[in-house]
């Protein structure tokens, strides 16, 4: 079946920072590395990607015109910061934008409890200081079909909503809102948008895998720390999950 596919009207993007646009790249989180000059909030956008990359060393099928692929660079002033609470905080504006979206802690954005949506975050610091920071974000927008092996876990908007969209305005709306709420998280913290985070988490009060160098156990899922951390409880005692350290699965189904 063939997807919904046209190419990008890079004019048509209207975002705060610097806009980098290519029909096709490899990775646009490595297009947003290697651009060192770049000023902080450019957005490296493509229409393809040959070698998209998710979490935990996966591949991100990138399909041409359907989706979209982009990532923001920041190169915020001063100490590391946790860049965990930044990928929470792009999936909490995809959701905010993305209507009846709901999030599989710590970043997967779902629909009718299937993956439309995922984040990678990478930083690169020197002594103590962040370089920068690269959020991935890639959004299942158009397309009408997935691989076999996707079918059970990955939608898209098309998929849900029966409806073509126009994919500048939802790069425009995603954009603008992670730069409204990053400004506030530089300020204020992750704590700020704890509630609001909580309320669209999927994953807390259901019994969840957590993950751990391939060990599986079972846990219930509580609650978000201030610091954007899933509290979990398991045999009567609670455990606080980094992402960086767990990866948590649904007991039934991928949410
Ligand atoms: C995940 O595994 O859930 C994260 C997927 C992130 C995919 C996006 S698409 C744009 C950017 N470029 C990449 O190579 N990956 C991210």
């Amino acid at each position: 079946m063939k997807n919904n596919s046209s190419n990008l009207n890079p004019d048509k993007i209207s975002v705060s920072g610097k806009v980098y646009y290519k029909k096709t790249t490899d990775s646009t989180n490595l297009d947003a590395k290697r651009a060192e000059n770049a000023p902080d909030k450019s957005v490296f956008i493509a229409d393809m990607q040959t070698n998209g990359r998710g979490r935990l060393g996966r591949d991100w099928s990138s399909p041409k015109g359907c989706g979209i692929w982009m990532s923001i660079l920041l190169k915020p002033q001063g100490e590391i910061c946790d860049i965990s609470q930044v990928t929470l905080i792009a999936g909490l504006a995809v959701s905010r934008v993305i209507e009846g979206t709901s999030i599989k802690w710590p970043n997967d954005i779902l629909m009718s409890n299937k993956k439309v949506a995922g984040i990678l975050t990478e930083m690169s610091a020197e002594s103590g200081k962040i370089k920068h920071i690269i959020v991935g974000i890639g959004i299942n927008v158009n397309n009408k079909d997935f691989p076999e092996e996707l079918k059970d876990k990955a939608t898209s908007l098309y998929i849900e909503t029966k409806s073509v969209a126009e994919r500048e305005s939802l790069i425009s709306g995603i954009t603008n809102e992670f730069f409204t709420m990053y400004d506030r998280f530089l300020t204020d913290g992750f704590s700020v948008f704890k509630e609001e985070y909580t309320d669209k988490c999927a994953t807390i009060g259901k019994e969840v895998y957590l993950i751990t160098d391939g060990e599986k156990r079972v846990a219930k899922a509580m609650g978000i720390t201030d610091k954007g951390e899933l509290i979990a409880e398991s045999n009567g005692k609670t455990e606080i999950i980094n992402s960086c350290e767990v990866s948590v699965r649904g007991l039934l189904g991928y949410a």
